[in-house]
């Protein structure tokens, strides 16, 4: 049976994505910090191994390399979603928070798990359509995910060759407890079954870039190539509280 290692798959995107996986024959490895709510949401069985550890903790990271199999995926979809809300009271502890979840944790799991990818395996990272431009409040995890995705096209360079593939996702909105805090319209949203469904057959399909909705990550893009200037006209005047 294939394996697979999902993070964040607790809730939301990770969640259905681990059930797509299941449902497509795999193993899954589901990871999340609190095991009664992953055995609410996904009982374990012969199919699914659940994970607890919380993305800040380095050395439990790499405790459970010691007990994972040889895996054919590793999707690093885990994250969290703060904003700052007055750039002028800058919040170091929030930018510190979602750096060290969104990315830092990433070079951790990286660290203690690509040696148990198998030479033909595909390495997922779960980012944002939010890199492709700044957009209000998003310092911190804007910042991140930017991050992310730059770290993720140096690993598809460097990994060429290799047999691994690599993948980045970049979803619009999608409706999960992480989308259902924001406050502003959400515009294209997706329910997080389409999203995995997405990932899935990109995956499948060996994209490097999986983005969207396409009606909305197109128009991201589009922003996100026009002169600086030019955006940030734009986000004061239709987008910025
Ligand atoms: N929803 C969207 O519109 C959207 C758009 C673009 C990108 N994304 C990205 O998609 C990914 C999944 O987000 P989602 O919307 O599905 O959110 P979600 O439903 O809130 O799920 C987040 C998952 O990450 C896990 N997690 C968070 N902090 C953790 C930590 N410190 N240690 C271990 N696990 C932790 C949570 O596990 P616990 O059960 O332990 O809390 C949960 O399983 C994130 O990377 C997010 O940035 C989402």
């Amino acid at each position: 049976m294939p394996e697979v290692l999902i993070t964040g798959a607790s809730s939301g995107i990770g969640l259905a994505l681990a059930k797509r996986y299941k449902d497509a024959g795999y193993r899954v490895h589901v990871c999340g910090r609190n095991k009664d709510k992953l055995q609410s949401v996904l009982p374990e069985s012969e199919q699914v191994r659940h994970i607890c550890f919380d993305l800040n903790d380095k050395a439990a990271i790499f405790e459970v390399a010691d007990k994972l199999p040889q895996l054919d995926g590793i999707i690093l979809n885990a994250g969290g979603c703060e904003y700052i809300d007055d750039a002028k009271q800058f919040d170091s502890a929030l930018f510190e928070r979602i750096i060290r979840v969104n990315l830092i944790s990433v070079g951790y799991c990286l660290d203690a798990w690509l040696g148990k990818l198998n030479s033909s395996a595909f390495l997922v990272f779960v980012s944002s359509s939010a890199s492709f431009l700044p957009l209000p409040r998003a310092e911190a995890y804007g910042a991140s995910k930017a991050g992310l995705t730059y770290l993720a096209k140096t690993l598809d360079v460097d990994l060429a060759g290799s047999g691994i593939q690599v993948s980045v996702v970049h979803p619009g909105f999608v409706d999960t407890p992480l989308t259902q805090k924001n406050d502003f319209p959400m515009p294209c949203q997706v329910t997080s079954e389409q999203a995995a469904e997405r990932i899935f057959q990109g995956v499948e399909n060996k994209q490097f870039d999986i983005h969207f909705p396409r009606r909305f990550t197109y128009l991201l893009k589009f922003f996100g190539w026009l002169p600086h200037n030019v955006w940030r006209h734009v986000a004061a005047k239709w987008i910025k509280r």
